[in-house]
Formats: structure tokens, sequence, C-alpha cells
């Protein structure tokens, strides 16, 4: 499935115009797993490239709240309240929940109060069938502001007792905030594939409702990350350099007018193999897998929003996104990029945003306490308890006749009775 530069209707162009990222504080070294499995700091430097990693190991840490920190990060550097944003994307392999979707819990702390949300499941794929999904709601006219995220706590569904998996993950969130503008440029063409029949070679096999959690599923370990390693890589290897190609070709663009890619941060050897294939030189290439391991959906917008940070992009340079996933999975984006990557916020807009955030959090106290007052007062069918007495005694209203005070206890019984049952 593609969208291309050529099919956005009216002048609308979508740009990325904030960009942020959460990182947990703890690091987890190579040697610090050669305490725990059999490796060894040499073999998964060799292998994947990957030095360290972050793991969340606060318990209040969530993929929720990573994603919301993230979100504000790029609302602020977008300078955009979070009442401007019509719709959130959350793409995620470790969601919080099977539902509700990651995407509600983060409108909810960030106080977005006019969006709509989403959780997007193409696992390390997601972020960049994100914005394409981004490009697509602001070219037909329906948002004008979209965050799309990509967050995990994927340390906490991988096996720490398996050399295999464990070694390769991280923690993380980013974000973006995609913004229509009559600007041309922004993101120009997308590609976004899928291989089903790949998809036990990399799978979280309980848990959902094929393999519904029993005693035996958690014993057997099948609510962690199964992975064929070897197969993931062939395909890899092969889908980042064909998807690269596709978005460069429907954007008009050439490998030589590319000025950085930003791949899918899973393993350096993966990463080299297919930019050669590609022709492109290394000073091409964005990489900090080395610091975060792979943080899948989260990879490429916290890689993006650091190359920002190390002056990387530039208005007006090409770049290329392109990731790959269980599914299997792919993805790829071309980008013209739109906007100055120098941000100054005032300690005035700061203070705003702080006060906006800590507003949110009140509403949503308040929410809840209606909510949970409203439904000690309200009947499952909806009716509140002044209209299930006035149904009891006939119809008749209460203030003109009300019930005696032993029929009021006795619907309240009731009511407590149908709670407990
Ligand atoms: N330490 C030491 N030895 C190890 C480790 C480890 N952490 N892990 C595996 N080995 C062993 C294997 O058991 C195997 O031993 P054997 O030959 O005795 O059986 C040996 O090392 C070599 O294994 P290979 O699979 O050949 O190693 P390879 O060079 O392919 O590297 C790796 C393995 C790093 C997993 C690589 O295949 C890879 O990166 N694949 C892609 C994985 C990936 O990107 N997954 C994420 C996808 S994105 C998403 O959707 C989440």
């Amino acid at each position: 499935m593609s969208l291309d530069a050529g099919m956005m209707p009216f002048g609308r162009y979508a740009h990325i115009v904030g960009w942020g990222k959460a990182i947990p504080d703890r690091v987890v070294t190579n040697d610090e797993l050669a305490q725990i499995v059999d490796t060894s700091d040499e073999w998964i430097r060799t292998r994947t490239g990957i030095r360290q990693r972050h793991i969340a190991v606060d318990p209040n840490e969530t993929t929720a709240t990573l994603g919301a920190k993230a979100a504000r990060a790029a609302l602020d550097t977008a300078n955009l309240p979070s009442s401007k944003v019509d719709m959130i994307i959350c793409a995620t392999s470790s969601p919080e929940h099977t539902f509700p979707a990651t995407a509600c819990i983060i409108q909810d702390l960030i106080g977005a109060t006019n969006a709509g949300a989403f959780d997007l499941s193409a696992a390390c794929s997601g972020f960049v069938y994100g914005l394409g999904m981004a490009k697509g709601l602001i070219a037909s006219g329906q948002a004008d502001n979209v965050l799309v995220i990509g967050a995990e706590t994927l340390s906490r569904i991988v096996d720490w007792s398996d050399r295999n998996t464990c070694v390769l993950f991280g923690d993380g969130a980013g974000a973006v905030v995609v913004q229509a503008s009559a600007v041309p440029g922004g993101i120009l063409s997308t590609e976004m594939g899928c291989d089903g029949s790949g998809a036990d070679v990399l799978i979280l096999p309980a848990g959902g409702s094929k393999m519904p959690a029993t005693l035996e599923t958690v014993a057997s370990g099948q609510h962690f990350v199964k992975m064929n390693g070897r197969a993931v890589f062939r395909f890899a290897t092969r889908v980042m350099t064909d998807a690269t190609r596709k978005v460069l070709d429907r954007a008009g663009l050439r490998v030589e007018d590319v000025d950085l890619v930003i791949p899918h941060q899973a393993n350096e050897r993966i990463i080299a193999s297919s930019m050669r294939q590609l022709g492109l030189s290394e000073d091409k290439v964005f990489m900090n897998l080395q610091y975060y391991g792979n943080t899948s959906t989260a990879s490429i917008p916290i890689a993006l929003t650091e190359a920002i940070e190390q002056d990387r992009i530039k208005p007006h340079d090409k770049i290329v996104m392109v990731g790959f996933g269980a599914g299997l999975t792919w993805a790829g984006a071309a980008i013209e990029w739109g906007v100055p990557t120098e941000r100054e916020t005032s300690f005035w807009q700061t203070s705003q945003r702080t006060a906006a955030y800590n507003l949110a959090r009140a509403r949503s106290q308040l929410l809840r306490i209606s909510r949970r007052l409203e439904s000690s007062l309200v009947s499952e069918d909806g009716a509140s308890l002044a209209e299930r007495m006035s149904k009891r005694f006939g119809g008749r209203r209460l203030e003109e006749d009300a019930p005696p005070a032993e029929a009021e206890q006795e619907i309240l019984e009731e009511r407590s009775g149908e709670e407990e049952a």
C-alpha cells in the first residue's frame, strides 16, 4: 500500500513539525547481561552493534507514560497545545493492555481533549505505518494535527533467560507531530508492506484469543517474544533495500538525492548490508542502536530526535525512514524536511504548558470521580436511582408522592446485591 506525493489533494502537505523522546534512566550494559545469560559483550557487539540498552525498572514507568512524555516533548517543539491534536496514533508492540488502546491512556495523560486515539500494531514498522496514516488523514482533510508515537517497554515481554532475544531489545519512546501545511514537501511518499506467511518467525504466542492465558501458557513461557533470528535477518536486509527504492521512486528522487537515512535500529549488520546494496555511504545513515538496542516502534522517532539534536537535519533535506518487523511487515517514508530544527521556548510558553498538563491531570481525576459516583447512582440499564424509584411507584413524580423510607432502602439494597453479584 502506498500514498504518493501526487495524491495530495487541495495542496495539503503533511510536515513533521515537532519531535521528542523519552528514555528510562536505568542503563543495562552487555557485561551485566553476561551475568544472567550465557553471552558476552564481545558477542553482542560484533553480532548486533549494541553496547547497552535502557530498561524501565520502575513499575510506574509504562509504555503509556513513556509515550506521553515523548508526546509532550514533540508538542513542545511544535509549540502546539494538546487541545489542538486531532488524532493520536500509538504504534507499539508492548501495549499496556489488549484493550483499551495505549493511545487512549496517552490522550488522557496529555489532556488531548479533542483527539481520537488508537493503537497501531505493525511491530517495528509501526511508526512508519503511523506516518503513512497521518499523511492520509491530513491529505483527506480529516485532521490538521496528528501525533504519531512509538512507545515500548519490551523488557516486560522478553524472556530474560533466553539469550537469543533478551540481548537485543530496550525500552523507550519517540513521537512526532505531523501537521497540515500548504508548503510543498513533508512526507512525500510511503510504502507499507506485509508478508503474513512469516507470522510465526517473530511472535508473542500467548495472551491473545488464539492462546488465552492459562497456567500452562505461563509455565511454558508462551507470553514471551519468540524469534527465528536468522530468518528475520534475511528478510530484513531484502525489504529495507526494496522499501527504500520504492519510496524514492514514488517521490521522484534518486539514491544520490538522499541526505540521511534513518533506519529501524535493530542490528548494525542489517543496516550496513542494506545500505551497501543501495550504494549509500555510512555518513548518510543515522545509527544510535549502540546506546538503546532495538526499541521496536520507538527506534525511528528516537533516532530522528537525536539526529536533529546532532544537527544532522536541515530544511529541504531529503530523508528516508525505513523499518521492518514482526508480521512480517516493512515500511518506508521519503520526506522533504520542511521546518527549522532549532527551537527556542520562552519561560512563559513552558509555564503555560505545565499549567495545561496539570489541568489535564485534575480534569482526568474529576472525570474518574464523577464516573464512580454516577455508577453508584445509576443502574446497569442506565436508569438513575430517581428513575428506578419513579418506575417502581407507578411513574408518579417523586416530588408529588415520595416513596416511604423503607422502599427507598429496599431499592438501595437490591442495587448493592446486583453490584456484588
Ligand atoms: N550470546 C552468545 N551466543 C548467542 C547469543 C548470545 N546472546 N544468541 C545466540 N547465540 C548463539 C546461537 O545459539 C548460535 O549458536 P549455535 O551455532 O551453537 O546454534 C550462534 O550464537 C549463532 O547464531 P546465529 O543465529 O547464526 O547468529 P547471527 O549471526 O544470525 O546473529 C542475531 C543472531 C543477532 C539474532 C541476528 O540473527 C539478528 O539480528 N537477527 C535479526 C533480529 C531482529 O532484528 N529482530 C527484531 C525484529 S524487529 C521487531 O519486530 C521486534
